[in-house]
């Protein structure tokens, strides 16, 4: 087969339709979260983000989003007593996480790993709270399992004395966490809980307005999130400071990327025309939790605004919820690969509320595409098509 054979012609389909990227379109309505991008802010069921982060835990998150009220200390104490209840992976699963090649992207393993467990646990049917608790509580399993199988170390047993953050990052490094990291980390994890009608939640919607079961929603939501125009940022923000190396080096670096056409990864936003509220509070963490990883990003933050708004002048261009989780994740020593998979690790609560709220009250979401192919083509049999030169 010739090159030309194999390549699909998109010379049609290349002219962007008046919505690309569906910019502006409302999806869905939600009572779950909102975010209002020219004033930089982010409510949960109401409640500020900056009033949530460092006074709730992620248990009392997800406890607002899928029941929508803040709940009370006994509310609570049943809902972590259902997590801790659903803290274990079926045993296939284990074998299926030692046997992935060497080199699986851990996003990748908890693809695999929730699609597999999607079979053996009881989150297929009708979607039910009872399913998002069984997911959520899965994930951190999952990724510290796999984390320490592909280093050749013991998988641990998930502890019932810690909660949800701290038995996280036990699981991965074998050690009891501090309660300061813990606490950063706890606020990380709220922050990043749910965020509107983002691509990774809208894919998730659209699975479950199939009528399809909770797992695959949530399978598809891994797949979006991935992508590096989305949770995958934060993995390649760090991959961004790492090349950028040092201050004298982020100016020529900068302007490298983006006049050969590149993007800065942890910048712009679709619905922020200002700094996303979630990078302020990072900002502030990062400072605190790692000074000199600190200052070197704020130099790098404060240069790419300035030769972003100079390059691209107008397109308001700021940094978003990724730039800064990479600082703080790095130095709370979570692998960089490691970065997306924390970011679902948060936002499998709102994945999961938003599937709830779409199961509830569902239509299947069934879009239409301007048609822009040709029209009255003349049907050539087989026999008679010329090979193409
Ligand atoms: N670096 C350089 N230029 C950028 C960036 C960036 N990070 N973001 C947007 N632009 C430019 C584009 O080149 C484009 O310029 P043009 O008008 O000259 O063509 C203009 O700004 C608009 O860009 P779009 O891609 O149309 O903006 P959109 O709203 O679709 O993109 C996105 C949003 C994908 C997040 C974009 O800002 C981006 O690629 N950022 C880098 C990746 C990133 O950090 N993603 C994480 C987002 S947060 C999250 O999902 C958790």
């Amino acid at each position: 087969m010739t090159e030309q054979t194999l390549t699909a012609s998109n010379e049609g389909a290349a002219r962007k339709p008046q919505k690309a990227g569906l910019e502006g379109i409302v999806a869905a309505t939600t009572a779950i979260s909102n975010v209002d991008g020219q004033a930089g802010r982010l409510v949960y069921r109401g409640y500020d983000i900056h009033d949530l982060a460092h006074a709730t835990t992620f248990e009392e998150i997800a406890y607002l989003l899928w029941f929508g009220y803040l709940p009370t200390q006994a509310e609570l104490a049943t809902l972590q007593a259902s997590l801790l209840a659903q803290r274990q992976l079926p045993a296939q699963l284990l074998t299926i996480l030692r046997d992935l090649p060497a080199g699986t992207a851990p996003m990748d393993a908890l693809r695999t790993a929730v699609s597999a467990g999607g079979m053996y646990a009881s989150v297929q049917g009708q979607p039910t709270i009872e399913q998002a608790i069984a997911l959520t509580a899965r994930f951190p399993l999952i990724l510290a399992t796999f984390h320490r199988l592909r280093q050749g170390l013991e998988v641990l047993e998930p502890r019932a004395d810690l909660g949800y953050t701290a038995n996280y990052l036990y699981l991965l490094t074998g050690r009891e966490p501090g309660a300061e990291h813990v606490r950063g980390l706890d606020a990380y994890l709220v922050m990043l809980a749910d965020h509107s009608m983002n691509a990774s939640t809208f894919t998730a919607r659209v699975v479950a307005s199939t009528a399809s079961d909770l797992a695959s929603a949530v399978v598809a939501a891994i797949c979006a999130l991935k992508g590096p125009l989305h949770g995958g940022a934060a993995d390649k923000a760090q991959e961004m400071l790492t090349a950028i190396g040092s201050a004298e080096n982020a100016e020529p670096w900068i302007r490298a990327t983006l006049t050969s056409g590149g993007r800065l990864m942890g910048f712009g936003h679709r619905a922020y025309k200002t700094t996303d509220p979630r990078a302020e509070e990072l900002r502030e963490m990062a400072r605190h939790a790692d000074p000199v990883g600190f200052t070197f990003a704020r130099h790098v933050e404060e240069l790419a605004v300035a030769i972003l708004d100079e390059i691209k002048p107008g397109r308001r261009l700021y940094t978003n919820v990724d730039f800064y989780s990479a600082v703080l994740l790095s130095s709370g020593g979570i692998p960089v690969d490691l970065f997306t998979p924390t970011f679902a690790v948060a936002r499998i609560a709102g994945w999961t509320a938003h599937i709830l709220e779409q199961a509830a009250n569902n239509r299947l979401i069934r879009p239409l595409a301007e048609y822009v192919g040709p029209n009255a083509q003349t049907f050539v049999p087989m026999e008679q098509r010329q090979e193409r030169q």
